[in-house]
């Protein structure tokens, strides 16, 4: 009796629900009641919107993942596959690869395709009722994928596209430079956003034998900068990674699986009319497979005309040097410490780790506060650059001190690790180490800085503490106080 009432409940819902959907008013909160009951998990309702905005972009023909994951057909054999992906935790072989620790730091990036712990419930559910298909009228209209919209940071303003290299099967690896390509550029424009591909013939749904990201790439990293050749800055073979000058703009570092990256609007970079791409170090990899690989760098453009009131943060935070891994032994820990110059905004977190490495954490010190901004997980073979959403980018004060903290496996559990029984130190190859953050910072001024607090602020007034900006309370208290005195206490 009971249940063919709650039988026909359902129905009852399920009517008023198509209904609804038909009236384009399709309600959510049902469909969560009907899910929290344990019923009906279906591919196209429930789990096909989630595959469309989190995993579509790589799985699908000629996306980077090995398999398509569009349709049912295509997604059904993968089901277990996905619930154990998806439900790993921000680690190594999480699916999407994007390793961000939800219960601490700040939650806001740009871009993230990260599933909440709702959806990585609903497909488990659906996995164990047995991975049903569902009313194939419930699926949501196929995402379509032009090449134009294959970069991530919009339809480029210039591609540019380095020369094809031919790496053999059985290539050991290579460091060096490959040849220097002009940008073509006739005047000089400023850059919001950088993407770069590496494009090869390997065909990804032949399958590598390696499943890896890095098993389809051969272009392992290369750390770049744009100079017009000939002058100052070309001339002095400067460090590619340091600071624009006259004439050279270094640029985020390309790596196998590493996302683009976008550039605070109020701190494009500079591409110098006349100049070209220079490679100062490229690592090449063998993917096991004969394969002729080029890059292709896309720029977008800040509008003619722009100048940039924010420069670039000017400090390092890394440790080359004191690198000391022990073998056999998982959970080592590496510090590292900068004190700020000036005031600061990051832009973005990116750890850089290599084959051992498994999470980092960045912290600020501030007086006698230490504040976690961010732990995530990390996986050599994803190198994910995680970028803030403009009104949760830190805000540090000059004088405070940023602290990234390592953690290292170097034990046969790390299967990034091929000899866990070796010693590791520092050094370019993935088996020996670095330890740095790449993140993009901009230096502020004291007045830039108020205004970045200020607009902070305003975004979420009246709270005690915000977190990466521990001078944004303080700042609400003193502009309180400010108009205390303006206008006294009439008692
Ligand atoms: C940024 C690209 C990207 C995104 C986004 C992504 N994947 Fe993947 N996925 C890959 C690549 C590349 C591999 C193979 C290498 C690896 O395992 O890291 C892979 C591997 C997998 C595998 C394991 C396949 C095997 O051979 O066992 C599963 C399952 C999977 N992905 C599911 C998902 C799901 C589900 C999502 C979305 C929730 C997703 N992926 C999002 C690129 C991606």
């Amino acid at each position: 009796m009971k249940i063919a009432k709650h039988a026909g409940w359902t129905l009852t819902i399920a009517s008023a629900l198509a209904a609804a959907v038909s009236a384009g008013l399709a309600s959510t909160s049902v469909l969560r009641a009907q899910q929290a009951s344990g019923q009906d998990v279906t591919f196209t309702r429930d789990i096909a919107p989630i595959l469309q905005r989190s995993c579509e972009n790589c799985h699908r023909p000629d996306g980077v993942a090995p398999m398509s994951l569009q349709t049912y057909d295509d997604v059904r054999p993968w089901a277990r596959a996905i619930k154990q992906r998806t439900s790993i935790g921000p680690r190594a072989g999480v699916m999407p690869p994007w390793y961000v620790e939800k219960n601490i730091g700040i939650q806001k990036f740009q871009n993230d395709p990260s599933l909440s712990d709702a959806e990585i419930a609903r497909i488990g559910r659906w996995v164990d009722a047995g991975a049903p298909r569902g009313n194939p009228s419930d699926i949501p209209a196929p995402r379509t994928w032009e090449d134009s919209v294959k970069w991530a940071i919009g339809t480029p303003d210039l591609v540019v596209k380095t020369t094809d290299i031919v790496v053999k099967a059985g290539a050991p690896d290579w460091w060096g430079e490959i040849p220097r390509v002009p940008t073509g550029l006739t005047e000089d424009r400023y850059v919001t956003a950088v993407e770069v591909k590496e494009v090869n013939d390997v065909d990804s749904r032949a399958g590598s034998g390696r499943a890896t990201v890095g098993g389809r790439f051969v272009y392992h990293h290369m750390i770049w900068s744009t100079r017009v050749l000939g002058s100052a800055a070309d001339e002095a073979n400067r460090d590619p990674l340091a600071f624009d000058t006259d004439g050279s703009t270094g640029w985020p570092v390309h790596e196998v699986g590493r996302n683009a990256d976008f550039f605070d609007p109020k701190a494009a970079r500079l591409l110098k009319t006349g100049s070209s791409i220079v490679t100062d170090s490229v690592h090449l990899h063998s993917n096991g497979r004969d394969t002729t690989a080029h890059l292709e760098i896309g720029f977008k453009f800040a509008p003619k005309g722009f100048v940039p009131a924010y420069k670039r943060a000017t400090y390092s935070l890394g440790n080359g040097v004191d690198i000391d891994i022990n073998p056999m032994e998982a959970n080592q820990q590496l510090h590292a410490y900068a004190v700020l110059p000036e005031n600061t905004k990051i832009m973005s977190f990116e750890p850089h780790l290599h084959a051992p490495g498994m999470r980092m954490c960045l912290e600020a010190i501030w007086g006698y506060n230490i504040q976690t901004l961010n732990c995530v997980g990390y996986d050599h073979n994803w190198v994910r650059g995680y970028h803030y959403t403009d009104d949760a980018a830190p805000l540090l004060p000059k004088g405070a001190i940023v602290h990234i903290i390592g953690y290292m496996d170097n034990s046969p559990t790390n299967k990034n690790v091929p000899d866990p029984r070796n010693w590791q130190g520092s050094g370019n190859r993935s088996v020996a180490n670095m330890f740095i953050d790449l993140g993009n910072r901009v230096a502020l001024t004291d007045e830039q800085f108020k205004e970045e607090m200020a607009k902070r602020v305003a975004s979420a007034p009246g709270q005690d503490v915000y977190r990466g900006c521990p001078l944004c309370g303080v700042a609400t208290k003193q502009s309180t106080k400010t108009a205390t005195s303006q206008n006294p206490d009439p008692q």
